[in-house]
């Protein structure tokens, strides 16, 4: 047997990286949070003084850039050229134009490509050694991996949303125009309000990750069931 794939998908603010790093360290899968290769991008091109506007250039530069995923859910890391750049893609920089570079549709797919690859490549050996992978991002249960064998979507009332980000730091105004106004420019690529067909919903608004990530795992161990 080939190892598992969960797929996790839904907006800013549903939880969706702490549960789907919980789900994989509890279950010794890979933990691949799918943004990051669009943090990566966009902060080589930031880097490399590519015009984020250039659709073709910004692709070009993709397209060639050598990046490395760990994916350990203890210590998830990203190699850009063989430096660590995993607290960098993190930057306020980096997070006021990834949009840019993640609703480029000459850039998306060669990242989308990779993401299948990675995958593919976790279910066969990888970090988690053949036992598989959890996955997470917008587009993870639709484009990426429609196929996974546990398809999950996150989410939680846009009021809660805002809530928790704003505990993260930040004042009211600012987190409520990153998580909104993230949603309206990424929703222009892909949809991640609405389950497709064969993905399972769970509301999180009065859950705590520890319920979630539960509901996951009982999801999970019936998949194989
Ligand atoms: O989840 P995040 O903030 O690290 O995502 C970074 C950006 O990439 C954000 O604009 C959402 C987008 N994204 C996407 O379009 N598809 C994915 N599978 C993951 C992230």
């Amino acid at each position: 047997m080939t190892g598992i794939v969960i797929a996790i998908d839904g907006p800013a603010g549903t939880g969706k990286s702490t549960v789907s790093r919980e789900v994989a360290r509890r279950l010794g899968l890979s933990y691949f949070d799918t943004g990051a290769t669009y943090r990566i991008a966009t902060l080589t091109c930031l880097r490399e003084g590519v015009d984020l506007t250039a659709t073709s250039d910004v692709a070009a530069m993709v397209e060639t850039m050598n990046v490395e995923l760990v994916l350990d859910p203890g210590n998830p890391h990203f190699l850009l050229d063989g430096e660590d750049v995993s607290k960098l893609i993190r930057s306020d920089t980096v997070a006021l134009s990834v949009s840019k570079v993640a609703t480029n549709l000459e850039a998306r797919p060669i990242l989308q490509q990779m993401q299948r690859d990675t995958i593919a490549h976790e279910v066969e050996g990888g970090f988690s050694k053949g036992a598989g992978v959890c996955a997470e991002g917008r587009d993870v249960t639709t484009a990426i991996a429609p196929e996974a064998d546990v398809r999950v979507l996150l989410t939680a009332d846009e009021e809660v949303r805002v809530a928790r980000r704003a505990g993260e730091g930040a004042d009211a105004a600012t987190v409520r125009e990153a998580v909104l106004g993230r949603d309206r420019q990424d929703s222009t690529v892909s949809s991640f309000h609405e389950a497709a067909d064969g993905v399972v919903t769970i509301d999180t608004t009065a859950l705590t990750i520890d319920e979630v990530v539960s509901a996951i795992l009982d999801l999970a161990e019936a998949s194989r069931s």
